[in-house]
């Protein structure tokens, strides 16, 4: 659909969109990465702006063009994505959580290069639970109408399908709305299409969508515009 087909639905709100994924430094040359790539978050900064939102982008580390008419702020690390999407949140009436960051973050990082020793044992890295962006943004709410949302990538396992891994991260994590998105067998992380069905913070499927990850994000947005 064009930009301007768009109905403006979210005019006058305010909304936070992060996107892609955190670097955690290792040593000045290396770090521990994912392979987000952006897209879904811009996807949804994109037609946040043409359904009228005043939007900002969190972008970490992303591989695609920064969409016309966002507010871009950059992070590259997990600390950093967390104090911009704070600061952007406190006057936020949507807050979406699409990047993907880091689970846990190398205790240290070494001030130079960490070298080789030849025929020497490799060094063993001691890693940290970095803090949950989303679950903190849920259950501290710095704005008492703020609708909160999340993403959930995630694969059917012997313990679970993909929607019950996905219902209980919707009840973990405290968030409005939790966009759960079936990875593995070529969807998902670095494709174009996506396949995701969006539960409420009971675990109540609320919506479902397939195809481009701007049909997607505007799912997502039909979902937010029924809560705002
Ligand atoms: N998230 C976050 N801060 C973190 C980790 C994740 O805000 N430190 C957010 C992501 O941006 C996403 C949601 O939490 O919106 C779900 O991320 P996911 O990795 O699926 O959930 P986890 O709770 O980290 O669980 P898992 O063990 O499956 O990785
Ligand atoms: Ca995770």
């Amino acid at each position: 659909a064009l930009v301007t087909d768009r109905p403006q639905d979210l005019a006058g709100r305010h909304v936070v969109v992060s996107a892609g994924g955190t670097r955690e430094p290792i040593d000045p040359v290396r770090f521990l990465g994912n392979r987000s790539s952006g897209r879904q978050g811009v996807a949804l900064a994109r037609t946040a702006y043409a359904r009228g939102a005043r939007v900002t982008l969190v972008a970490a580390n992303i591989d695609v063009p920064v969409p016309a008419g966002a507010d871009v702020v950059r992070a590259e690390t997990g600390a950093e994505l967390r104090d911009a999407v704070r600061a952007a949140a406190k006057d936020a009436d949507v807050v979406v959580m699409a990047a993907a960051v880091a689970d846990f973050r190398p205790r240290t990082s070494a001030e130079s290069k960490i070298k080789k020793v030849a025929g020497g044992a490799g060094p063993v890295l001691e890693l940290v639970e970095t803090v949950d962006i989303l679950a903190e943004l849920a259950h501290e709410r710095l704005r008492a109408d703020q609708v909160v949302v999340g993403f959930a990538a995630e694969t059917g396992d012997d313990t679970g399908s993909v929607l019950e891994h996905g219902r209980a991260k919707a009840l973990r994590k405290g968030a409005d709305l939790l966009v759960v998105n079936a990875v593995g067998g070529g969807r998902g992380f670095g494709t174009e299409a996506n396949d995701v069905t969006i539960l409420d913070g009971s675990g109540a499927v609320v919506g479902t969508a397939a195809g481009s990850k701007d049909e997607v994000a505007d799912a997502v947005w039909d979902a937010v515009v029924e809560r705002v």
